[in-house]
């Protein structure tokens, strides 16, 4: 199995193009798949500076709503054609990211950025579902993660608009991608906007797997108080975890703190990284 990262912040060898956003190429015995396509600017160009066929994905996967990791679906669709693109339903939610800075307030639109009836049209196959979901021979989606923790809460400068009334987004979306392999689970994130923490606990709750290979992708932690990040490496140092791969919106500043932690054990996922079992 390997795991190559498609579309990330950084450009961290010498190839790829590096944006906001995430995607990750997974490749097994069973066939490859697509987790997340950023943002539409790096995702043909990546694919092809690495030589992984999008046209050989067998599906792809969506962690959420943002545009930085669904915004790429078009240009992949146009290559592959007909595929089931599996998702929450919430991923069609209008989005918002709200900043306000010297007394003045942007608003930019930052959800799923084409209509539901457009990627249809190129061949997207919705299968949208809600729960924690086995979709083939050991590679599960979370579905909705209960949110547990203290010290995960949601980012105030994200909004959706849900009947018309426009809240504080709850991201019942953020779905991650769990593979059990015989060395232990790899859990793909896309922004864990659940909370990396409740993901963890949910996964292990589902599976019934304590011991985590590798934990992969967007972590969201770049916005918490000093506080509340060492609150969430406090709890992750409990967790039995092999190798940590974060990156995208972990922010900087955070995965200096997970590398300064977890040593050897920690790398960062920029376009192009690898992870093979
Ligand atoms: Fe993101
Ligand atoms: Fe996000």
């Amino acid at each position: 199995m390997r795991i190559t990262i498609l579309c990330e912040n950084t450009v961290g060898r010498l190839v790829g193009l590096g944006e906001h956003g995430f995607s990750a190429f997974i490749e097994t015995d069973q066939g490859n798949y697509l987790f997340d396509t950023g943002s539409g600017r790096s995702v043909i160009k990546n694919s092809l500076e690495l030589s992984k066929d999008l046209q050989s994905i067998k599906n792809i996967f969506l962690s959420h709503g943002h545009y930085d990791h669904s915004g790429g679906l078009p240009e992949v669709l146009k290559l592959r054609g007909k595929v089931d693109v599996h998702a929450h339903p919430h991923i069609f939610l209008d989005r918002v990211h709200v900043i306000k800075e010297d007394g003045k307030e942007t608003r930019r639109f930052v959800g799923l950025p084409f209509k539901r009836s457009y990627l249809e049209s190129l061949g997207a196959n919705f299968i949208l579902n809600k729960d924690f979901i086995e979709i083939e021979k050991g590679i599960f989606l979370t579905g909705e993660v209960p949110r547990k923790t203290s010290f995960e809460k949601p980012d105030s400068r994200l909004f959706s608009e849900i009947d018309g009334k426009t809240n504080l987004d709850i991201f019942s979306d953020d779905q991650s991608l769990i593979l059990n392999t015989e060395k232990g689970l790899i859990l793909i994130l896309g922004c864990a906007h659940s909370g990396m923490i409740n993901i963890i606990n949910h996964v292990i709750h589902k599976t019934g797997e304590e011991k985590f290979f590798a934990i992969l992708g967007g972590a969201h932690l770049d916005f918490l108080t000093p506080e509340q990040l060492e609150e969430s490496i406090k709890a992750l140092k409990k967790i039995n975890i092999e190798k940590i791969g974060a990156c995208h919106c972990t922010g900087m500043r955070a995965a200096f703190r997970l590398h300064q932690e977890f040593g050897e054990r920690f790398f960062y996922g920029h376009v192009g990284s690898t992870l093979e079992i």
